[in-house]
């Protein structure tokens, strides 16, 4: 049965005391998961050691990081690999997000490069697609998203494409307070369950969660989630507030 997730994303937010009384304040709420819930925490570089060890006794919740390099190691200044985060002993990472994609221009291929090491190294990916909202207002969202797909995710095996999560993040919703309707969501992820299915089977694309990121709050977590296409959320702005993200992990359903 494929997970329902709650990510939280909190981009290039946070100091560390900050970051600390946040991880404190939702740890504290105790929320009981069950076995196919999870939340995961992308945090910024620095606070991944922190957040990794204030997590490491509790069941369901991981830390993710929100980019990495597509090499091992190396004379690549600035840039952070896949073994310095296995070494870190953290489960996740996020690639692909719109704002990765628009201001470090990085590529289908590219991505392409980042996933296979990064399930070289047992670490799974959030991948996040999504479209412009010249592309929806064109009506051609469909194409494009499928596009992104087939350039960075078909040429896994049936076993591998299992262990990637989806995001499915409109670019038009994020940080705007627009939100798509749950119709919205319901009906693209419902496209890109059937790309997966025609491309790996009906078998495969049923086990593979499909998240929805784009002005998620507590608000609308619920209604957006309990759509049958929808497997949980990646949530930016709300994820930066304790009792708003306490809320968007309890509606996963
Ligand atoms: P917001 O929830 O702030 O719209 O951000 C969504 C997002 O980009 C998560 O990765």
């Amino acid at each position: 049965m494929r997970k329902q997730i709650a990510a939280a994303n909190w981009k290039m937010n946070l100091t560390v005391d900050k970051a600390e009384a946040l991880l404190n304040d939702i740890l504290s709420a105790q929320i009981n998961l069950s076995e196919d819930q999870l939340a995961v925490f992308a945090v910024p570089f620095p606070y991944l050691q922190m957040a990794q060890q204030k997590l490491n006794n509790t069941n369901n919740f991981f830390i993710a990081a929100q980019n990495c390099y597509s090499k091992k190691s190396g004379a690549i200044t600035g840039e952070v690999s896949v073994e310095m985060l296995q070494s870190l002993g953290i489960k996740y990472v996020v690639l692909g997000h719109s704002e990765r994609r628009e201001f470090f221009e990085e590529s289908n291929k590219f991505l392409a490069e980042k996933l296979n090491i990064a399930l070289e190294y047992n670490i799974t990916p959030v991948f996040c697609c999504g479209e412009p909202l010249s592309i929806r207002d064109a009506q051609t969202q469909n194409e494009f998203v499928a596009k992104q797909l087939e350039e960075s995710l078909f040429h896994f095996s049936k076993d591998d494409i299992q262990k990637i999560v989806i995001a499915y993040e409109p670019i038009w919703a994020i940080g705007t307070g627009k939100t798509a309707t749950s119709e919205q969501a319901q009906e693209m992820h419902a496209h890109l369950r059937k790309v997966l299915a025609d491309n790996f089977g009906k078998d495969v694309a049923d086990n593979i969660s499909i998240l929805y990121g784009g002005s998620v709050k507590a608000s609308n977590a619920k209604e957006i989630f309990s759509q049958p296409d929808v497997d949980g959320g990646l949530v930016g702005g709300a994820s930066l507030v304790a009792d708003e993200f306490i809320t968007i992990i309890k509606s996963l359903k």
